[in-house]
C-alpha cells in the first residue's frame, strides 16, 4: 500500500503546538529499564515506529511490556532471558545499538548485528567498542553478528575520540552496575544524555556530570523500581518553529525547555525572524522577508545537525546566499536533491550547501529518504505554490508521532493518503 502526504502550498502555521516527548530520549530509556527486574513505568512516551520496534524487540527478549496507555507504559524486564536481540528487528532501527550497554550490564553479554537507521553517510560504532573493551568485554565478529562478553565489566578512563551521543549512552548503560569506577572524557552533552542519567540515578544508579564533557559513574550492585517521564523533545520543536518562521506563520510551540532550543532560537533572530522565550514555551512570529545566514552544525549546545534540513528549506526563502555546513554526518545531504526539484538553488561543495535564496519553491513529487529530512519537505511544500506530494512517509513516521495531525493542529493542511 502506497502512502503519502499530500500538503498544499502556501499555508501558515498558526496557534499553539505541546511538544511531544524526545525520542532519543525514548529510545535509549526502554533499553536502560532492562537494567532492573524491578518495573519501569515511563511517561511522555512518543508514539513513533521507533518505539513500536524497540518494544517489540525488548518483548522477544522475555521482557513485559504494558499495553501503551496515553504516552506511557511499564516495562518489566525480570524475566528477560537472552541476550540475543532480533537481528531482523535490530536492523530496523538505530537506537537498537542501546541493547549493546544495556544487555551487557545486566547479563555481561550481549550478540547483536550492526545497528541499522537512517542512512547519513557512515556511522561506525567503534567508540561503543572502544568503551566496552576498556571495562574489560572481549569483542568478536562472527558472520555480521556482534559478539561482547565480560566474564566481570569493570570500571575504566575513557577518552572518546570524537563526541558521540550514542557512544556515551551506551558506556553509561554499560557502566552503572560494572565493578568501580568509570570516567568519559570528551563526553557528548546532549540534554537527551542528561535525561538518562537523570533516569538511572532514579533508579539508584550514581552518575555524575552528565551535560559536562566529563562524565563520572561509580558502579552499584542493583538498580530498581522508577517512575520516570521523558523530556520534551527539542527536534520536534525545533521542526514547529522553523515551520513557523518558513511560512511566516505566527506560533507558539509550548512544553519545552527553551533553553535546549537556544541554538535554534539564535539563528532565527539572525535571519530576522522575532521569537519570544517563555518559561516553558517559545513564541516564532515569522516575516514575509528574512536575511541570509550561515549555519555550521555540531554537538550540543551547537546547532543541532538534526534540523540542519528543516534549515536549508528555511534559507531557501532567504534573498542571498547562506552557507549550511554539516560537521556531523559525512552524507547527510539527500534532501538536497528533492529540493532542487522544487526549484531550490541548492549547490554543493563537499560538506557545504550553498543556497541563493529568495526565489519561489514550487510543488513538486517528493521521496521522503531519511527520518529529518522527511519532515523538512513538509515545511517546503507549506511554502511552495501548488501541492506537493511525499512520498515515503515511514521514514518520518519513525520519529515524529502523526505528524501529519500535529500540521493539521497549527491550521494547515498536510493529509495522509493510503492508497491501496
Ligand atoms: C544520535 C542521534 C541522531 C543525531 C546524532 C548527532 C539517537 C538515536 N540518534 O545519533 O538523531 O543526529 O546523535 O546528534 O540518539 N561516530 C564514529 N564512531 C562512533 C560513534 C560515532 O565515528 O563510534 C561518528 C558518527 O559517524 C558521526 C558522529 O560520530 O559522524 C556523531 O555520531 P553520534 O553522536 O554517535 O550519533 P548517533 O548516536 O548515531
Amino acid at each position: 500500500m502506497a502512502v503519502y502526504f499530500l500538503v498544499k502550498g502556501k499555508q501558515k502555521t498558526e496557534g499553539k503546538i505541546i511538544i511531544n516527548g524526545a525520542k532519543n530520549s525514548a529510545v535509549a530509556l526502554l533499553p536502560a529499564a532492562l537494567l532492573t527486574e524491578e518495573t519501569v513505568k515511563i511517561d511522555n512516551l512518543p508514539q513513533i515506529t521507533d518505539i513500536d520496534k524497540l518494544l517489540n524487540i525488548i518483548r522477544l527478549l522475555g521482557a513485559s511490556v504494558s499495553s501503551p496507555g496515553d504516552h506511557s507504559l511499564s516495562i518489566n524486564g525480570a524475566n528477560v532471558n537472552s541476550f540475543s536481540p532480533s537481528g531482523l528487528l535490530v536492523n530496523q532501527l538505530r537506537a537498537s545499538y542501546y541493547l549493546m550497554g544495556s544487555l551487557l550490564g545486566r547479563f555481561g553479554r550481549v550478540e547483536i548485528p550492526m545497528p541499522g537507521g537512517c542512512d547519513l553517510g557512515p556511522r561506525p560504532i567503534d567508540q561503543h567498542i572502544k568503551g566496552f573493551s576498556a571495562m574489560g568485554a572481549k569483542v568478536e565478529m562472527d558472520h555480521g553478528l556482534m559478539k561482547v562478553f565480560a566474564k566481570e565489566l569493570r570500571g575504566a578512563h575513557i577518552y572518546l575520540d570524537l563526541v558521540s551521543v550514542g557512544a556515551t549512552i551506551n558506556i553509561m548503560l554499560a557502566a552503572v552496575k560494572a565493578e568501580g569506577k568509570t570516567i568519559i572524557e570528551n563526553a557528548a552533552r546532549e540534554p537527551e544524555i542528561v535525561d538518562v542519567a537523570n533516569f538511572l540515578n532514579a533508579m539508584g544508579a550514581q552518575v555524575r556530570g552528565a551535560g559536562t564533557d566529563v562524565i563520572k559513574i561509580k558502579g552499584v550492585k542493583k538498580l530498581h523500581a522508577v517512575e520516570y517521564s521523558v523530556i520534551p523533545d527539542r527536534i520536534e520543536a525545533g521542526t514547529f518553529m522553523i515551520a513557523a518562521a518558513a511560512t511566516g506563520g505566527d506560533l507558539v510551540v509550548e512544553g519545552v525547555i527553551p533553553k535546549h532550543l537556544e541554538p535554534v532560537t539564535a539563528k532565527l533572530k539572525e535571519v530576522g525572524v522575532e521569537v519570544e522565550t517563555g518559561p516553558d514555551y517559545l513564541r516564532v512570529v515569522g516575516r514575509e522577508k528574512i536575511s541570509p545566514c550561515d549555519v555550521k552544525t555540531f554537538p550540543y549546545p551547537g546547532f543541532p545537525t538534526d534540523l540542519q534540513p528543516h534549515m536549508v528549506v528555511l534559507l531557501t526563502k532567504a534573498p542571498g546566499i547562506s552557507l549550511v555546513t554539516e560537521n556531523v554526518f559525512e552524507r547527510r545531504f539527500c534532501h538536497i536533491d528533492e529540493l532542487r526539484k522544487m526549484g531550490a538553488q541548492i549547490t554543493l561543495e563537499g560538506r557545504t550547501a550553498i543556497i541563493e535564496g529568495g526565489s519561489e519553491l514550487s510543488s513538486a513529487s517528493l521521496k521522503a529518504m531519511d527520518l529529518r529530512g522527511g519532515a523538512a519537505f513538509i515545511i517546503a511544500a507549506l511554502m511552495a505554490n501548488g501541492e506537493t506530494v511525499i512520498n515515503d512517509v515511514k521514514y518520518i513516521d519513525r520519529g515524529y508521532e502523526r505528524i501529519e495531525e500535529r500540521f493539521q493542529e497549527v491550521g494547515v493542511s498536510v493529509q495522509r493518503i493510503e492508497e491501496k
